[in-house]
């Protein structure tokens, strides 16, 4: 429906933007300063737009009273459940969670950053985007003209090594006739950009300086090197050149190959890291995979560029190579935008594939879902896929895939000693699933991992719990847990009291609907919530709770009375899904809450104290749980007596404290 793409004009050294919308195209400028959009445009801008015409755009809606429904573009479903609603200006699906305004739709529709949609949203609306002229521009300009000026020297190399490899006859002698002899087709040639640096040594340079480039540029792309007497040489010399795009599509690197009869040097030289070329932040081929990732709810991984080409060639364009080096948190985060699911092509070498099992731990670490195919001995990817050709080897991934705690324990087994040793495979893949965030997905591991080796599922369900406590007790940063719209977003009915935080999530919903009002004392709700964290020391443990909160005590040190616009409009996408579902979710048939915060609409609040009230007695009682867990692991290994009496005292204080709190939780009516 809507293609994009970008040139750079270096004469005016500007990039522009063409959109192609329902066949009209709309040409737009692209200032680099994204940043700096002053609030009151921002504002304009999510009060301008209508929420049902930006939706409309790219999903059919169907009137229904006030509302439109649809099928959910962000999941799969038959019946519709994605309801958007003009008056409050949001749009919410009651299938898989997803919520928030325009600007977070096209943020999450078009793989927009909040800039970025931002422009999107005013250029549809014919509003004059204001920059904030607070930061220092001179300096800003500046570090864009250098970034700009390396892209537009990357951005013209890659084109004159693509030209060299079709149109030059060492080109097309060497270059070009090696890739036809590796299978690939002149449109995938183009289609990556690929191209070749002629075998002189200065060839390249002589021909980037006579278009006019500077040796400083030329140099911070990693194209050219200083010999010592300050010649300049090609670094690339007789290779064939594999362009690097960052997700916007444009160059920022290079990666080049040596042809098969060189083979004393290095089979691979790449571009260096540069203000454009970030490697940890880089993968291979998502530029061109991105939507077809999205499509698939799936990503391919695999190592090299070469399998990214072929396998794009055979027809699976969600693929994307790590390029060689272990994985980054970058590198995930990049494919978290786009899925929730990789499927790791490995090469078929056994010595490669234990390596890297640590990359693949911290996938799970990040609440990604794993699966991996391993190849014959000898094979990787692109080899294995020209074999194959695309429709079989597609095949062969579906048939071949397995999931990674499978995969993991097979592997390992397949070389365990004795008892022993598959007491320690055990260990090891039971720390590999003690590293998934969701306890709904450990489940699930943990029923595979005990039909596997044929054990009762409590064996791995104690370990991996003891894993998770010993790593919670050392504060270890990698232990994660799933947050409650990440779940959501899965599309995992989960009834809410298994949510970890749900208690401290309920918590900040009270504080949003009800914070600005009065308590029976007098007091306001939000000086209540704020006071009893305080004095009974909680501090909240999930993150976006406490980003809200915090959020909510700035605002008040500024003098502002916290409301929905705060939250709802928030450029945190999180944020305004939390505040959209938790303000909904349960104030659904008054339909009335949006308006709590411009009139008071005292109707759906009669209640609001004795919910406040037992929101943060629910808090309480769920610390005292905690409490309660860790002084039975003492009872359970005491030092000495001693240490056991005050343990046993602390315990029946502990379950007083819980049962007073149950009385007035169970007291309290709840709607
Ligand atoms: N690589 C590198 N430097 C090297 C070797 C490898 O940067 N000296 C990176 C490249 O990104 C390469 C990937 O590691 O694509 C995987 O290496 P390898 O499997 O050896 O190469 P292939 O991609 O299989 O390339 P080819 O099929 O051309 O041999
Ligand atoms: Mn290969």
């Amino acid at each position: 429906m809507k293609t994009e793409f970008q040139i750079n004009s270096k004469t005016c050294e500007k990039s522009f933007n063409f959109v192609k919308n329902h066949g009209k195209t709309i040409v737009y400028l692209c200032s680099p300063f994204t940043n700096m959009i002053k609030p009151s445009t921002i504002d304009l801008i999510v009060n301008t737009v209508r929420i049902d015409e930006v939706v409309g755009e790219f999903v059919s809606l169907k009137k229904r009273g006030v509302n439109y429904v649809a099928c959910c573009p962000f999941h799969n479903e038959k019946s519709p459940s994605f309801t958007v609603s003009p008056t409050k200006g949001l749009y919410k699906c009651f299938g898989c969670g997803k919520a928030g305004n325009a600007v977070h739709f096209i943020m999450e529709h078009e793989s927009m950053s909040y800039p970025e949609a931002l422009r999107f949203l005013a250029q549809k609306y014919n509003i004059e985007i204001e920059e904030d002229k607070n930061l220092d521009i001179e300096q800003v300009k500046a570090e864009n003209k250098e970034r700009e000026s390396l892209l537009v020297a990357l951005d013209w190399s890659s084109k004159h090594f693509e030209h060299t490899l079709f149109e030059n006859e060492e080109g097309q002698n060497i270059g070009l006739s090696y890739f036809e002899e590796r299978g690939y087709r002149h449109d995938t040639l183009h289609k990556f950009g690929l191209g070749y640096c002629l075998n002189q040594w200065d060839g390249f340079f002589n021909a980037a300086t006579a278009a006019g480039y500077k040796t400083e540029y030329l140099e911070k792309g990693g194209l050219i090197k200083q010999r010592e007497d300050e010649t300049w040489f090609d670094f690339f010399k007789g290779r064939v050149m594999f362009p690097i795009h960052n997700l916007s599509g444009k160059v920022i690197g290079f990666g080049g190959r040596v042809l098969e009869k060189n083979v004393k040097t290095a089979k691979y030289l790449n571009s260096p890291e540069s203000d454009v070329y970030h490697k940890s932040d880089v993968l291979y081929g998502i530029y061109f995979a991105k939507k077809s990732i999205k499509e698939h709810d799936n990503c391919y991984l695999v190592e090299g560029y070469t399998d990214v080409v072929t396998l794009h060639q055979g027809g699976l364009e969600n693929v994307v190579a790590s390029s060689g080096t272990s994985l980054t948190e970058g590198q995930i985060k990049l494919i978290k935008r786009f899925t929730d699911n990789v499927t790791v092509l490995y090469d078929g070498d056994f010595a490669g594939i234990k390596a890297s099992l640590r990359g693949i731990d911290m996938l799970l670490e990040n609440g990604l879902n794993v699966n991996v195919v391993a190849f014959p001995e000898g094979e990787d990817p692109d080899s294995y896929c020209k074999t194959l050709g695309g429709d079989a080897f597609a095949e062969f991934l579906k048939t071949n895939k397995k999931d990674f705690i499978t995969f993991k324990s097979d592997l390992l087994l397949k070389d365990a000693d004795g008892p022993i040793g598959k007491a320690e495979v055990m260990r090891n893949v039971a720390e590999s699933v003690a590293k998934i965030a969701d306890s709904l997905k450990r489940e699930v591991y943990i029923k595979e991992l005990s039909s596997i080796f044929d054990l009762g599922a409590e064996i791995f369900t104690g370990e991996i719990a003891r894993i998770r406590r010993q790593k919670r007790e050392h504060g270890d940063p990698e232990l994660k847990t799933a947050t409650a719209s990440e779940r959501q977003q899965k599309n995992i009915q989960v009834s809410k009291d298994i949510f970890d935080y749900w208690q401290e999530r309920d918590l900040v919903r009270v504080l949003l609907l009800f914070g600005d009002l009065e308590m029976n004392d007098g007091q306001k709700v939000e000086e209540f919530i704020f006071t009893e964290l305080e004095s009974n020391g909680i501090e909240l443990e999930d993150n976006l709770s406490k980003t809200i909160c915090d959020y909510y005590t700035s605002l008040k040190a500024d003098g502002i009375t916290p409301n929905a616009n705060h939250f709802v409009n928030h450029p945190d996408s999180a944020i305004s899904q939390f505040t959209v579902t938790a303000l909904t979710e349960k104030y659904l048939i008054s339909d009335q809450w949006f308006e709590r915060f411009e009139i008071q609409v005292k109707t759906i609040e009669e209640n609001y104290v004795s919910d406040v009230v037992s929101a943060i007695n629910r808090l309480k009682l769920r610390k005292t749980d905690k409490l309660m867990e860790l002084i039975s692991d003492m009872i359970k290994n005491p030092k000495d007596d001693e240490e056991q009496e005050i343990n046993i005292k602390a315990q029946q204080e502990i379950l007083e404290m819980r049962k007073t709190l149950s009385k007035t939780i169970g007291s309290v009516v709840i709607r």
